[in-house]
């Protein structure tokens, strides 16, 4: 069998336009831009390349970009002097934090500090707790992406095996909720999870997200599965930079029903739905 490639680049495209057309409405009809700060505390390149990536899709959309970029030294009083008043602003719909931050700075605490309403990463703890209960809140952006992918492309997720693999606050834990929440039984699978590749195979829907380049072989994947592959890890190999996932895509490919590649897959989606969750907290904030 050789799977169906998951097209998150042109999936994203479609919601990025969305988001758009309704920006551009409520522009014309209500005089408002949403606007999304994006703070970033130190030079880790990684981070810088997403925070620049986030602000130029930003603008992209119609909407207002606002970039706080900080020493790696910065204070934590400083930091949050700076959520403090990104709260208060009404032109600011959106506050993103960029992670992870330099080590002296208690991630928990900033997060927290952020009013959840414009807290458009989901990760406040309010909006895990809403999450986590079946209310409105707003939804992580990457796991948000997956579940897009996922109903595309199943239509319904009732009743099917959902196995993620990593336990992570950003990806695994909120994924593993919405899933929950389509009426999948969900494992949440990790590095001390006994046989693995058991847990694996038993997947109808196999969710990597462990950060681990190509950990995941195909003999893992029970036939005809749907694999999503959050990871994004860079390599070198014959002397080149490359992009690979949590998934030996190769292998993976020929036993999947369906699988998303590195890169192209779930990236894109990621900052689609930031830009989608920026203008739904727009919305809320204006009734
Ligand atoms: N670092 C890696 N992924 C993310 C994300 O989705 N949001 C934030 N704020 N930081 C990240």
């Amino acid at each position: 069998m050789s799977a169906k490639i998951i097209d998150g680049k042109a999936f994203a495209a479609g919601v990025r336009g969305r988001v758009a057309s309704h920006v551009a409405r409520l522009k014309a009809d209500h005089g408002i831009t949403p606007g999304l700060a994006v703070v970033l505390v130190g030079e880790d390149p990684a981070s810088e390349v997403y925070v620049r990536s986030k602000g130029k899709s930003t603008v992209e959309a119609g909407m207002n970009s606002y970039e706080h970029k900080l020493d790696a030294d910065t204070s934590e009083a400083t930091l949050l002097a700076l959520i403090d008043a990104l709260n208060k602003d009404p032109a600011v719909n959106g506050i993103l934090v960029q992670l992870p931050l330099p080590k002296h700075l208690d991630a928990d605490l900033v997060i927290n500090a952020i009013d959840p309403a414009k807290d458009v990463d989901g990760f406040h703890i309010s909006n895990v707790g809403l999450l986590g209960t079946g209310q409105k809140s707003m939804v992580p952006c990457t796991p948000l992406g997956c579940l897009m992918m996922l109903r595309d492309h199943h239509g319904s997720l009732s009743g099917l095996d959902a196995v993620v693999v990593g336990r992570s606050n950003i990806v695994g834990k909120p994924m593993a909720q919405l899933l929950l929440g389509d009426s999948c039984t969900v494992t949440i699978a990790h590095s001390r999870t006994k046989d693995l590749a058991e847990v694996c195979r038993r997947a109808d829907i196999l969710v990597a997200a462990v950060g681990r380049p190509e950990m995941i072989p195909g003999d893992w994947v029970k036939p005809g599965a749907t694999v999503i592959d959050v990871g994004i890890n860079r390599i070198e190999r014959d002397g080149k930079t490359k992009l690979v996932g949590d998934v030996h895509y190769a292998s993976c490919a020929e036993v999947a029903g369906a699988i998303t590649p590195v890169p192209g897959g779930v990236g894109p989606m990621t900052i689609a739905c930031l830009l989608a969750n920026t203008l739904t907290a727009a919305c809320r904030a204006n009734g």
